[in-house]
């Protein structure tokens, strides 16, 4: 059995019961429960989500926001997270005991969080702190595991997302001279060499040989970046910019930090999910862009801006596969669980991983 079929065997798959209803009874369904039980239903949908979905979410957002409004939130006792594992998992740490999270369905999980799990983070770290001592403090991507923010918060470390990444790499080197960035090396990268740190004192810790790719004498090493990455992200390319610069010379490129450092030089403009809609809407009439993001956002972008021209900077893109398994029959299927006591699809930390877990995600929040 591949993981996928193991996680299929594990988890609650959709009932036929939601597979025969037409779309019209799945949008009434969901409308009726929310109506019926008001502010104490809560359903976070992040920016990536399709519209068939974030039409019924209460609030839009990246994932900062939306941890910043699971923090918040103390009304809601049931959290129907519209977005992928991780996001649920923070909502989960972040709420009280009481209050539930789910997720619509199990696989929505996220490729780049998978390319570290926390016996590879463990090894590293053993390995890491025989090379430089210590002298690393350790930042993780919020996507990545429960397992890995608790390692990170246990270890004096936060969490960081797109939006807050140099506020974070700054924070970091107050604390210590080196650090350690999980699991996404592109969004480490560009970070830290916007804030002034060469690329040649960047090395890459590769988790499945248990090596460090460095060329040059170790002290030199400010950033140690975990070999993962988006697999969304990394299909932007040189070669998409450019054919957008001979194609369209006055558009505007802007891309996602997850996109690779040779992508977001090339670019006019990089940001988290946020800072890409943001600057999009503040734009004047007429402007044109091509935007290196996830497919279902792109195509809400191009739907809500008709007097801007708007294209996926990589004309063959498609939606983020994780996030687009959370879907109309998915919701309701999970809304309707709610309504019936049943606990499906929850998402619960253990205890002892949520409270390391949370020390990062405040260090996190206080900052942002
Ligand atoms: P942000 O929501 O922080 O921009 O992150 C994008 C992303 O890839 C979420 O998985
Ligand atoms: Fe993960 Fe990339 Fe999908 Fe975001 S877009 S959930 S980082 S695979």
């Amino acid at each position: 059995m591949n993981i996928l079929e193991t996680l299929e065997a594990k988890s609650k798959m959709l009932p036929e019961k939601y597979k025969n209803m037409s779309v019209q009874e799945l949008e009434d369904m969901i409308r009726s429960i929310k109506e019926k039980m008001g502010k104490k239903l809560f359903i976070p949908g992040h920016h990536y989500q399709k519209d068939e979905v974030i039409q019924f979410a209460d609030a839009t957002g990246d994932s900062l926001k939306l941890a910043q409004l699971s923090a918040e939130n103390r009304e809601a006792e049931h959290i129907v997270f519209c977005g992928v594992h991780f996001m649920a998992e923070t909502a989960d740490i972040l709420t009280t005991e009481s209050q539930k999270v789910y997720l619509p369905d199990m696989r929505a999980g996220c490729s780049m969080a998978d390319m570290a799990d926390i016996y590879q983070t463990e090894r590293a770290w053993e390995f890491l702190q025989v090379l430089f001592g210590d002298t690393i403090l350790p930042l993780t991507y919020v996507n990545s595991t429960a397992a890995i923010k608790s390692f990170v918060g246990a270890n004096s470390g936060a969490t960081v997302t797109s939006s807050n990444a140099e506020k974070m790499v700054r924070w970091a080197f107050s604390k210590k001279e080196r650090l350690l960035f999980l699991p996404d090396q592109h969004l480490g990268r560009n970070t830290a060499f916007n804030i002034g740190v060469n690329l040649d004192e960047m090395a890459v810790y590769n988790p499945i040989e248990n090596i460090l790719e460095f060329d040059g004498p170790l002290e030199k090493v400010k950033v140690i970046l975990w070999k993962g990455h988006c697999s969304v992200h990394e299909n932007f390319t040189v070669q998409n910019i450019a054919h957008v610069r001979e194609a369209y010379p006055d558009m505007k490129i802007i891309v996602h930090p997850e996109c690779s450092r040779e992508v977001v030089a090339l670019s006019d403009m990089a940001g988290s999910t946020n800072y890409i809609i943001e600057a999009i809407e503040a734009s004047p009439a007429g402007s044109s862009w091509a935007v290196g993001t996830e497919m279902n956002l792109v195509n809400r972008l191009i739907s809500q801006h008709p007097d801007k021209q708007i294209i996926s900077l990589n004309p063959h893109m498609c939606p983020c596969l994780t996030m687009n398994r959370i879907d109309l029959q998915h919701l309701a299927w999970s809304l309707d669980s709610v309504v019936q006591g049943q606990e499906t699809n929850l998402i619960k930390v253990d205890e002892e991983t949520a409270f390391n877990a949370k020390l990062a995600l405040n260090r996190m929040l206080e900052q942002s």
